[in-house]
């Protein structure tokens, strides 16, 4: 019982036909539960750009924090709709992450059942950082045609919040590493950069509140490394913004592809819901996207507003739909079954 209002963004690409996916998993596994779930409809991305010289809708912000509890994204962008300046005009990075100060991109990478063979699972969180670091320089950094350059900004307030999230993530957390030790890897260049040296001394400033939960670290080399060559040592990693977007697609590889990868990046008051990937062009209106990243993202907006049982429909559909065989992926990523037949191997075991 209760109701959801959910605002979508169907972007560009392959993401209308992820987000008619999720869509129509989410309504149906509402009403198994009696959820009312109310879809608005925003316009984004390079399209919405090309149309009306702008990348959102005027006023769609304040709808988000007004009018509905969270906000469903598809992937947005085109790699040729550029501004004069040579960077996208049509992803939504800024414009969504600090217009509504969602400070933390929360991605969850795991190995669903029979995706591949590994030696043990897969089940950590990446933490990423989300509103400042080497980002923060986007619209501002300086080129001509000798040279071109961009500044990074860690400040205390930002970096003690997303430390403070990575720990109440892991103590949140029910999926636990290989050897069970709840742990926070703060993932830094701190070696080599002064900004990272001052990430890690917050790091363990914040990490004396949480005696229960184990400070790690890695330098950000030696984190891609061992990702993929020890991922079972993870549980959850906090890192700044640039490094966390580099690591959760390197994370992705490691579980069946950027298809079965979602994401939420969450604020104090308002929280938008979108897979890590982007809207993937070369495969766009084929029926061959995986849209389990869709199915997956939106099952962490309904935990987030506290639908916490119809979330726990939607991820035990996909695993049943992976574990019985329903759902098999090519070695690129795409599902045998099309995005399509993957909705309905979900649907039929929501
Ligand atoms: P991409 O993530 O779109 O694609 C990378 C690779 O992953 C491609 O081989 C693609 O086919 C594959 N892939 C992605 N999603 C898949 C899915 N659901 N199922 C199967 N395969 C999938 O990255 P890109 O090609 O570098 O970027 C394309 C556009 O997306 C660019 O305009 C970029 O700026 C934008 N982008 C947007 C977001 C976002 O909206 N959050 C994120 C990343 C990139
Ligand atoms: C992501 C994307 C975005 C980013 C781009 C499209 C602005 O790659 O959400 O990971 O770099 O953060
Ligand atoms: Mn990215």
């Amino acid at each position: 019982s209760g109701s959801v209002r959910i605002a979508c963004i169907d972007g560009d690409g392959i993401g209308p036909e992820l987000v008619d996916s999720a869509r129509e998993v989410l309504a149906a596994a509402a009403e198994a539960d009696g959820l009312t779930v109310e879809f608005g409809s925003e316009s984004a991305g390079a399209g919405t750009y090309l149309r009306t010289g702008e990348p959102l809708a005027a006023g769609a912000l304040e709808r988000f924090r007004t009018e509905y509890d969270a906000v469903l994204k598809g992937p947005v962008g085109l790699p040729d709709v550029r501004k004069p300046d040579g960077t996208e005009a049509g992803v939504l990075g800024g414009v969504l992450r600090n217009g509504l100060d969602t400070y933390a991109n929360v991605r969850p990478v795991r190995l669903l059942p029979g995706v591949r063979e590994a030696a043990g699972p897969i089940d950590y969180v990446i933490v990423r950082e989300n509103t400042e670091g080497l980002y923060l320089s986007r619209g501002s950094g300086v080129r001509n045609d000798r040279a071109a350059s961009d500044q990074l900004l860690m400040t205390r307030v930002g970096v003690e919040r997303i430390v403070r999230f990575a720990f109440e993530t892991a103590r949140a957390r029910t999926g636990a590493p290989a050897d069970g030790v709840r742990r926070v890897t703060c993932v830094d260049k701190s070696n080599v950069l002064r900004s990272f040296a001052f990430f890690r001394d917050i790091f363990h400033e914040v990490a004396a509140d949480y005696p229960d939960v184990e400070a790690d670290h890695r330098y950000t080399d030696a984190a891609a490394h061992d990702l993929v060559a020890n991922p079972g040592h993870f549980d959850v990693l906090v890192t700044e913004n640039f490094v966390g977007d580099m690591l959760s697609d390197l994370g992705a590889a490691t579980v069946g592809g950027l298809g079965t990868c979602p994401a939420g990046n969450i604020g104090e008051r308002t929280a938008y819901f979108e897979p890590v990937h982007g809207s993937a062009p070369s495969i766009a209106g084929q029926d061959l996207a995986n849209p389990t990243s869709q199915l997956l993202t939106a099952a962490m907006l309904l935990d987030h507003v506290g639908a916490t049982g119809t979330a726990r429909r939607i991820t035990g559909a996909v695993e049943a739909a992976y574990a019985e065989g329903a759902v098999r992926l090519n070695p690129h990523g795409t599902p045998t079954c099309g995005t399509k037949g993957v909705t309905a191997a979900v649907l039929s075991r929501l």
